[in-house]
């Protein structure tokens, strides 16, 4: 069972030292997926205070919608298309500091300012994304990046 997450303040990485071997404790012994990745948007958001987390999941050649915290959300997104449809396209982390500098960016809040998403690999293909915005400019870099590349590979699909 969930104990309360420890919020610890610190530098960036100092916050995901302490995050992720609890995030490990959440997903040990569940398999279910939605409840994991339910409970990995819930402890970011809480850790982080971001604006928006969340997951999209691949099905039927679409991101759909899954489990995050944060205000509603656009609900299907389509490969190629936004910061998450050319994550996904791409295969990698795309790290963007001002979203309306993106070619595409897809706004589901004017608040957005900044965004990453770190697309889920297995076997080769993409299966889900995570994106996280921020209200604020330029709040990711490769650290993020990093750590997000570490939670998501926890994650068994
Ligand atoms: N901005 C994203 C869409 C998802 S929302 O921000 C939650 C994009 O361009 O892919």
């Amino acid at each position: 069972m969930a104990e309360d997450l420890k919020i610890i303040t610190g530098n960036k990485a100092e916050q995901y030292d302490s995050l992720i071997p609890q995030v490990k404790g959440l997903l040990d012994g569940e398999s279910d997926l939605v409840a994991n990745l339910a409970n990995i948007a819930a402890a970011l958001k809480e850790q982080f205070g971001w604006f928006w987390v969340g997951f999209y999941l691949v099905k039927n050649d679409e991101l759909v919608l899954g489990p995050f915290q944060g205000p509603v959300a656009c609900t299907r997104i389509r490969k190629g298309r936004g910061v998450c449809g050319s994550s996904w396209e791409q295969q990698k982390t795309l790290i963007v500091p001002d979203v309306e500098k993106f070619p595409g960016h897809i706004a589901c809040s004017s608040l957005s300012k900044s965004e990453i998403v770190v697309p889920v690999v297995r076997n080769n293909e993409v299966v889900a994304v995570l994106d996280v915005d921020s209200d604020q400019y330029d709040q990711f870099d490769s650290t993020d990046q990093q750590y997000l590349e570490q939670i998501v590979s926890l994650i068994q699909f």
